[in-house]
């Protein structure tokens, strides 16, 4: 147990970001964490006021945050840290408008619903795939089986990577996931992925620009020639569009398979009607146990909340995690019901940063829950034991044993 009640990455925090959260949310609304030094937000409400005001709340969190990392790096990784910093500030998510506008608008062709909707007979064929190849054994850990090649498959495939290249970059991503862990040593595996990242996609997107073929980089490069990128910022987007649908998608395929497995009624239901009821059931999964656990943004000036001062430059995070319980919206919110409706859940955020990747992800989500109630319809739980990544962002499971026959 920890003592101090502002660790965040105490590991019944990690466990059980709910209570604490939802505790908060009851008690304190807009909580000030000394120890990380930032504003905490969980109620939906606020949540929504806060996104909606992009004007007063800065995205450019990376560039703009002065105050040490949070939990502390090791003090000989300063200079990695600046560097990291230099690659995410280029990074879509972070900027304001009127920049965002702009960058947004040419790859937002690229993401509407009806384009990733198309996606779905590759989706379903990869699920298939990876299925077969494990059904004979009898059990999987979901993870190492289809949470985590999933998601590389599509969006590698999506941005015109030769398929030789997938466990090279699925490598490459997992050392970006130390992006939003914990560990004080994190700053050198996420430079090494950084760095070997951006020097596969470089040729790659050279090559576009010279001659554009029908994929994601191409759209990004014919960007660059409008002038709505820099080179640099091609680059760290074409990369971290990679990172972006990988441990998103992956806890989405972890966190909605346990939560199945952990309701025999509501798997029943989803086992009785697959193809009918898997969009309602996948957002109750979205909503339920999110994979994003929490973002964050910085005040661009000074603003008052529930009685409290907000200071221009302090740092602020919001917790859909618990803005998705919070009763005032939902009816019993600790409550999984799989045919919930309406659901109104901030799992992809809201507003001008709403996740461009959602219709795929849902797609994803969609696909591989109805594949698994499709085949295994006695599956279950093969572990007493679960264990989270210690991040603050993310809600990571290490890994999901599950058996069936
Ligand atoms: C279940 C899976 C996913 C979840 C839960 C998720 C969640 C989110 C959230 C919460 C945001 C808003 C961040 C903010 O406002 O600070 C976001 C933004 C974004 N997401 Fe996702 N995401 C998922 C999958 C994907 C996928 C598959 C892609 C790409 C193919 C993607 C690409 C992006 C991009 C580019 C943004 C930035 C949009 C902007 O700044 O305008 N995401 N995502």
């Amino acid at each position: 147990m920890s003592h101090d009640p502002d660790d965040l990455f105490a590991p019944e925090v990690i466990a059980d970001p709910y209570g604490y959260f939802g505790h908060l949310r009851e008690t304190d609304p807009l909580h000030w964490n000394a120890r990380s030094e930032l504003w905490i937000v969980t109620r939906y409400e606020d949540l929504v006021w806060l996104v909606r005001h992009h004007e007063l709340f800065s995205s450019a969190v990376i560039k703009s945050d002065q105050r040490p990392p949070y939990p502390p790096i090791d003090a000989e990784d300063r200079g990695l840290f600046d560097e990291v910093r230099h690659f995410r500030s280029d990074q879509l998510v972070e900027q304001d408008r009127p920049a965002h506008t702009t960058m947004r608008e040419a790859v937002h062709e690229y993401f509407t619903p009806t384009a990733m909707e198309s996606w779905r007979p590759f989706v379903r064929a990869a699920v298939a795939e990876l299925l077969d190849e494990v059904a004979p054994q009898g059990r999987m850990d979901v993870l190492q089986a289809l949470a985590a090649p999933l998601p590389v498959r599509i969006i590698t495939h999506m941005m015109g990577v030769p398929s030789e290249d997938r466990d090279h970059l699925r490598a490459l991503a997992d050392k970006l996931l130390y992006i939003n862990r914990g560990e004080s040593y994190r700053m050198k595996p996420l430079m090494e992925g950084i760095g070997a990242m951006m020097a596969y996609v470089e040729p790659k997107v050279g090559q576009r620009v010279l001659a554009p073929e029908n994929d994601f980089i191409s759209v990004l490069a014919a960007a660059e020639k409008d002038g709505v990128f820099t080179r640099h910022q091609v680059l760290v987007n074409t990369a971290l569009l990679l990172f972006a649908g990988h441990e998103t998608t992956m806890n989405l395929i972890c966190n909605g398979t346990l939560a199945l497995v952990r309701h025999p009624e509501q798997w029943a239901r989803l086992t009785a009607d697959p193809a009918g009821t898997v969009r309602v059931a996948t957002e109750e999964i979205l909503r339920y146990d999110p994979p994003v656990k929490s973002t964050q943004r910085i005040a661009a000036t000074d603003v008052e909340r529930h009685g409290k001062q907000i200071k221009q430059g302090d740092r602020i995070r919001w917790i859909m995690a618990a803005a998705n319980r919070d009763p005032r919206v939902f009816e019993h919110p600790d409550r999984f019901d799989v045919s919930r409706s309406p659901n109104p859940h901030v799992s992809f955020g809201s507003g001008i940063h709403y996740c461009l990747g959602a219709t795929l992800a849902r797609v994803e989500g969609q696909e591989v829950f109805r594949a698994l109630a499709e085949r295994f319809p006695d599956l279950r739980l093969d572990t007493d034991r679960l264990e989270y990544q210690p991040s603050i962002q993310f809600r990571s499971l290490k890994s999901l044993p599950v058996a069936w026959g």
